[in-house]
């Protein structure tokens, strides 16, 4: 059984919740690989499929969103998960996350076995001025608590499902 696990990620956050749980994958014997929706033309080979992104002003990144709606006949094919990651400091305990504005529609589209939201990560320290717009570094400096939220725990738990779903199914 191969398991693609893509992402979308501009900070590094997202990458990180895709390495970990493309590696319980591993771990619990899928023959995974892990890319970044960044350098994907199309989708690769797999059975299933684990999309991820970063949340940046309640949008999918430009990539992970792109490549998910010009791949929608093989996803709505195949058994797909679908997570974002975003919420930051009391939002991310809060457990009323906002789910980026693209989910909706990729529900209809692709019939995801599930879609989860993660807390996320910011590091200002590894921010490049190029990262971020000018408005951006703004918003993100008044609005944005800095820090490292992820649940791994919770990551784990919704990896072990995907793992348990794909050998059972
Ligand atoms: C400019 C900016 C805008 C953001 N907008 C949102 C948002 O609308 N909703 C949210 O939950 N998180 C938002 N975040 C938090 C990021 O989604 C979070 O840091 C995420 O883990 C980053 O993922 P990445 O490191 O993979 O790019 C924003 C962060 C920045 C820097």
């Amino acid at each position: 059984m191969r398991v693609a696990v893509i992402y979308g990620s501009r900070l590094g956050a997202t990458r990180g919740i895709a390495e970990r749980v493309a590696a319980r994958l591993g771990v619990a014997g899928l023959d995974v690989r892990i890319e970044s929706a960044e350098r994907l033309r199309d989708l690769p080979a797999a059975d299933a499929f684990v999309i991820g992104s970063g949340i940046y002003g309640q949008h999918w990144m430009k990539d992970a969103a792109a490549l998910v709606k010009r791949s929608t006949a093989v996803l709505r094919a195949h058994p797909v998960w679908l997570f974002s990651s975003g919420p930051l400091g009391r939002w991310a305990t809060s457990g009323d996350a906002i789910e980026p504005r693209e989910i909706a529609g990729f529900r209809r589209a692709i019939q995801p076995l599930d879609h989860r939201v993660f807390a996320g990560a910011l590091d200002r320290t590894a921010l490049k001025s190029s990262d971020l717009s000018l408005t951006e570094r703004v918003v993100s400096r008044r609005f944005l608590p800095e820090g490292d939220f992820r649940d791994w725990t919770a990551i784990d738990a919704w990896a072990d499902g995907i793992a348990r779903g794909l050998s059972i199914g």
